[in-house]
């Protein structure tokens, strides 16, 4: 495996494979990798001939009260770990050479952005979209592989991609979860263990909804209050949002008579965990 921590050499590395009739497939990531990224890169090595994995924690998604300074960071682990999933390049810029002074370009979406997460973090997909399209721009992937954990982000980066007519092929990846159903998230390790128990009622909500869904209830709302009732008894829970909405558009949904996303966002204690399931009807 290669470590390229320059633009210049990434593109050029690039361009090589690119002649060379090879397939580049990418991941891109924050790093702290944990079996979710892994899952990603397995699924693009299964498509690609050259795996890129990318670890930027990209300054432009975070708000100035947000965890940037705090994020957890391991560059050792993250290698070794990309390393051992047969990942031919590690890209690892720094963050004064993708945002150089004087820089002022940004994508940003217009819709889809205006719902869940985009509601509490304005600035978040501006900054998630602006970045994907420079990493695109600098590793050049035929392929790039998303997780649906981050459901609203996948929907953007797909969006962007049709938007702007980026040849990339754009897959979406099932959220790997703990033995105990937890979201698998870099932030999960900010948990103490009180609040690691806490975290838990977000998949419990989501499957408990799953079940009344399939039992028959269709009412949105009847199944959003039970939902907050039930997260908001555990301790150290402050929820952001419970949503019941097109699994396109975002927009919300009064009556569930088609699959719809249930997603969720809680801070426990002070992290902020999001997760979301399809709900299908009967
Ligand atoms: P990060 O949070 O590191 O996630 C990198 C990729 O891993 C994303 O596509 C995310 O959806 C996926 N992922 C995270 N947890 C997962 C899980 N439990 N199961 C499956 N996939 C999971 O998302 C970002 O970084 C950044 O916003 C980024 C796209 C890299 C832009 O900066």
């Amino acid at each position: 495996m290669k470590i390229i921590k320059k633009v210049k050499e990434m593109q050029t590395w690039a361009n090589h494979g690119r002649l060379e009739r090879k397939k580049i497939g990418f991941v891109p990531t924050m790093g702290y990798l944990h079996e979710g990224h892994l899952s990603l890169m397995r699924i693009a090595r299964e498509v690609c001939d050259l795996l890129v994995v990318s670890i930027f924690v990209n300054p432009s998604q975070f708000a100035p009260h947000e965890d940037f300074n705090a994020y957890p960071r391991d560059f050792q682990r993250d290698s070794e770990m990309s390393k051992n999933e047969d990942v031919d390049i590690l890209f690892a810029p720094e963050a004064h050479e993708l945002y150089p002074e004087g820089f002022q370009t940004y994508v940003s979406l217009e819709k889809i952005p205006m719902h869940l997460c985009g509601v509490s973090r304005p600035i978040f997909f501006r900054g998630v979209a602006t970045v994907v399209t420079k990493l695109f721009n600098i590793v050049k992937p035929h392929t790039a592989v998303f997780g649906k954990k981050d459901y609203q982000q996948f929907l953007v980066i797909r969006r962007m991609v049709h938007d702007l007519h980026m040849d990339i092929e754009i897959l979406g990846a099932e959220t790997i979860r703990e033995h105990d159903g937890l979201a698998m998230s870099s932030r999960n390790i900010y948990l103490t263990k009180t609040q690691r128990a806490s975290a838990l009622s977000l998949n419990k909500a989501l499957k408990a909804a799953q079940t009344d869904v399939e039992s028959g209830i269709n009412d949105a709302s009847q199944i959003i209050k039970k939902t907050k009732e039930f997260i908001s008894s555990h301790p150290e829970t402050q929820i952001d949002y419970v949503a019941i909405c097109d699994p396109e558009t975002l927009e919300a949904i009064q009556v569930i008579n088609q699959p719809v996303l249930m997603a969720l966002a809680v801070k426990v204690g002070s992290t902020r965990l999001i997760d979301n399931m399809i709900l299908n009807t009967k």
